[in-house]
């Protein structure tokens, strides 16, 4: 059968993988506690819920302009300006997609021809040297540790003149890290000197649990160098609205609309109106955020340790980013899946230095979480 020599070199998600295996197992009967996905368990407000009812009941299920409604951009442009004192043209500045996934996709879309280069941090999320790799560009890693420092001099050695982008995430996704507002300023400064696109996925700007978060939005005419992508996935566990936005420059984000009419045509109708009344609540989730996800964060921390494994405590996100003993973490993963029935994603998903540690999700009930590390605990003779 013939397959595309591009699609057939991605792997698809490792989180996804893991999931389908952990999947199979609990439909043959066993009991699995689910680490390995990033779903928050909690719902989306009640008012959002019925705001989006009620818009299906007011027939708002027909396509929508592809950029997404307007009182919503106008939401998310006044939003951002009671959060960083900047003014965004919401016709022009702001973008809604089909999830932030898709916001990412674009934005590298938008910068990348094939054969370019794209810098990615490493380890960061598992898609995004997929998404670089299926626009036939290149992923070029880029080693970090859990404080964002990296050696300035491999940043330089990386880039030529087909390094198109930088995607950055912070807080991270695997491993929780914050950039220090040095460190993003030298990583944007590289890009602006470079005609880099900085990528700045922010999707977890509201689960920080030590400092504060550190937007590029803050930094001296963002607009030249960056783009910043945000959602209403983690913040507000709408996972299933499929509701990412993209803020930048006009230029930029008309192409990004391009590829908003190429592909979804345009954001869930009446998803969009459940997400103008999230905006309102969102005080309520932050607060919720630092509450309970902060507690499990903590939670996780002490069972860990005592447990005995190596851990630094995540400073945001949702995740705790855990040194295994074992060098194939694919294989440590897959093994503890089966012995125990925890499911966590290995951390050579998230590039080549996450090799030798696995990435376990709290957005979940102390209770699993207890039980989980419990039973890694028993696998582990610990
Ligand atoms: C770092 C990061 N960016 C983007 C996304 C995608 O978000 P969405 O579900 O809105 O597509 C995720 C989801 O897990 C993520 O972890």
């Amino acid at each position: 059968m013939n397959i595309s020599e591009t699609l057939r070199k991605i792997e698809g998600s490792a989180t996804a993988q893991i999931f389908a295996k952990a999947k199979e197992l609990e439909q043959a009967g066993r009991d699995i506690i689910h680490l390995e996905i990033g779903q928050p368990d909690f719902s989306p407000p009640d008012i959002v819920l019925e705001a989006t009812i009620q818009a299906i009941r007011e027939k708002k299920t027909t396509y929508t302009v592809s950029r997404g409604i307007e009182d919503l951009r106008k939401a998310i442009a006044n939003y951002y300006h009671e959060l960083y004192n900047q003014s965004l043209d919401y016709k022009s500045e702001v973008i809604l997609t089909s999830g932030a996934k898709l916001a990412i996709f674009a934005s590298v879309w938008t910068v990348v021809n094939p054969g370019d280069n794209v810098i990615v941090l490493n380890p960061s999320w598992v898609s995004y040297g997929d998404i670089v790799e299926s626009l036939n560009a290149e992923a070029r890693y880029l080693g970090v540790d859990l404080d964002f420092n990296f050696d300035a001099d491999r940043l330089q050695s990386l880039t030529d003149d087909r390094t198109k982008a930088l995607i950055l995430n912070s807080p991270s996704n695997p491993t929780g890290s914050v950039v220090p507002m040095t460190t993003l300023k030298e990583i944007a400064r590289h890009c602006e000197q470079n005609d880099i696109l900085l990528i700045s996925d922010e999707i977890y700007s509201d689960f920080v649990y030590e400092g504060k978060h550190n937007s590029v939005m803050e930094i001296e005419g963002w607009r030249d160098f960056a783009l910043i992508v945000n959602g209403f996935s983690k913040t507000f566990s709408m996972t299933g609205f499929r509701l990412g936005y993209v803020l930048g420059k006009k230029e930029w984000i008309d192409q990004i609309n391009k590829v908003n009419q190429l592909t979804a045509s345009c954001p869930v109708n009446f998803a969009q109106y459940g997400a103008i009344v999230a905006l309102k609540e969102i005080q309520v989730m932050k607060d919720f955020i630092q509450d309970t996800m902060k507690d499990r964060r903590d939670f996780t921390s002490q069972l860990l340790n005592g447990i005995g494994l190596e851990f630094i405590a995540p400073k945001g996100a949702m995740y705790a980013w855990v040194r295994v003993p074992s060098d194939d973490s694919a294989k440590f993963a897959s093994d503890l899946l089966e012995a125990e029935g925890v499911a966590l994603t290995p951390g050579i998903a998230f590039g080549p230095d996450g090799e030798g540690h696995v990435r376990l999700c709290f957005a979940t009930s102390k209770t699993i979480i207890e039980e989980g590390i419990t039973r890694i605990g028993r696998f582990l003779g610990s």
